[in-house]
């Protein structure tokens, strides 16, 4: 097969796929919406999203905070026929990749390599390799710039990369693959499609240095080819002093985008461990000011090392400005805050399992949406948490119908665990003045979910 990588301004339409926190998927699209102005189609397969763009705004998809791996589309079947054989399906597959209409992804592959060459070399991780993070700017498209492909290839004219003596690209693909009803593995169809890849274009197979990852990506009977746009998930972006729970920065973007922040705003992450929802806050919402605490003194000290990291990386950049953010190191149970002075508290508790316990939960989660409740300003505050200990937390919430009323509630996964991220709305009640679990909250019924209703959106 003869490529042809082109240097030229054309500009075309591709569609890009994104993986994103699981039960975010609405924000994500909501986000694509605001800042590409696409239609973000939301797959069955549930954390992806698929959107138009051209050719231009390639390097905005990567300043998109809710996703976390971008792909380029080639091909996408919404019911495929896989035979009920496994050699006919592998055949198949094999025959497919010579069909599949690859040059515009190519090219477009091509021109986020140039992207990522603006924007030089690759940070190393320092942290746990999942929450590694890499930044992404704004590059020139298409034209005019000599990139690592086109030196592999030969620039404007068709070459068989080895036949012009020069380095053969390396490629691997990678089959994501749920459904119970398919006759194949996805290692057998990662390693019969690839075959047939490796035929078609003459790359050469390796798995770990690879200068191009092809997606195939099967749910049920849902097929999508794409090749992979980002090297390592974009949710790697703020942290470098992890802890045993740092939360994805794209899910504390997905958190922060629920409660709305506004220009003055004082938020509050009374358990902010490493600080990743306040930073997120911080550098995205930056008209509010962040206070992020906990009672832990590593907590506290990792927290400041983030803010202290990414600050530097601003001023590196030029920025003169600081964060709007302080550390604090207390306890939730008794914030030195004055009553009714917070708008938001947003956070994440600990789920009893590798931080804190379930026992200990008990105690902790009414002692402090009661604290929380206290600090928070009665009819506009408002809290969004995230917990796994459901039953706990449900337990607790339903004991303060006088100060807190549960809005609306995202079913998230973490960490392979199920938890929810519950937004609460402070009711008008006084702190002090009204008992915690009287019916005040009942003035608000009709926004309050029925029981049942959150299972059914999972
Ligand atoms: C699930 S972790 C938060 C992780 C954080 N979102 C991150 O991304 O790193 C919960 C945090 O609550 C803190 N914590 C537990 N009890 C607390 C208390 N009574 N007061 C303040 N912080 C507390 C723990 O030290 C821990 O850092």
């Amino acid at each position: 097969m003869w490529l042809r990588f082109q240097v030229s301004d054309e500009v075309y339409t591709v569609t890009i796929g994104a993986t994103v926190p699981t039960g975010f998927e609405n924000t994500a699209a909501e986000e694509v919406q605001e800042k590409i102005g696409a239609n973000a189609k939301i797959s069955k397969d549930r954390g992806r999203i698929y959107f138009q763009i051209t050719t231009d705004k390639l390097s905005q998809v990567h300043h998109l905070r809710s996703v976390d791996n971008l792909f380029v589309v080639v091909e996408e079947y919404d019911n495929y026929q896989f035979k009920d054989s496994k050699e006919e399906t592998l055949e198949d597959l094999q025959k497919l990749a010579s069909k599949l209409p690859w040059s515009d992804a190519l090219k477009v592959w091509n021109m986020n390599t140039t992207l990522k060459k603006k924007r030089g070399p690759h940070r190393q991780p320092q942290g746990p390799r999942e929450l590694e993070a890499p930044t992404a700017d704004q590059g020139e498209g298409a034209g005019g710039v000599r990139t690592p492909a086109l030196e592999i290839l030969g620039e404007q004219q068709e070459v068989p990369g080895q036949e012009l003596g020069a380095k053969v690209l390396k490629f691997r693909v990678t089959c994501n693959r749920a459904g119970d009803k398919h006759s194949f593995s996805s290692n057998e169809a990662a390693r019969d499609f690839g075959g047939a890849v490796q035929e078609l274009f003459q790359w050469k197979a390796d798995m770990t240095k690879f200068d191009i990852e092809v997606l195939l990506n099967i749910h049920n009977v849902e097929m999508v080819i794409g090749i992979a746009l980002t090297e390592e998930s974009l949710h790697r972006r703020n942290i470098t002093h992890f802890g045993p729970t740092t939360l994805r920065s794209t899910l504390c973007y997905g958190m922060l985008r629920l409660c709305k922040p506004q220009a003055s705003d004082v938020i509050l992450d009374p358990m902010c461990g490493t600080g990743a929802i306040p930073l997120e806050g911080a550098i995205e919402w930056q008209q509010a000011f962040y206070l992020a605490g906990d009672n832990n003194d590593m907590a506290v000290s990792r927290t400041v090392n983030n803010i202290c990291h990414i600050q530097k990386k601003r001023r590196d950049k030029g920025s003169i400005s600081g964060l709007p953010i302080d550390t604090v190191q207390w306890d939730l149970c008794h914030l030195p805050m004055r009553t009714s002075s917070v708008d938001i508290i947003i956070t994440d508790m600990p789920f009893g399992k590798r931080m804190g316990s379930r026992k200990n939960n008990w105690d902790l989660y009414p002692s402090c949406l009661k604290e929380m409740a206290r600090v928070t300003r009665p009819g506009s505050g408002k809290a969004v948490i995230l917990t796994q200990d459901k039953k706990c937390f449900q337990k607790a919430i339903s004991r303060m119908g006088g100060l807190w009323r549960k809005h609306h509630t995202v079913w998230v996964n973490v960490g392979g665990l199920h938890a929810g991220v519950f937004l609460l709305k402070r009711t008008l009640g006084i702190f002090g003045q009204i008992a915690e679990d009287s019916r005040e909250g009942k003035e608000s019924k009709p926004h309050e979910e029925k029981p049942g209703e959150e299972r059914k959106k999972e």
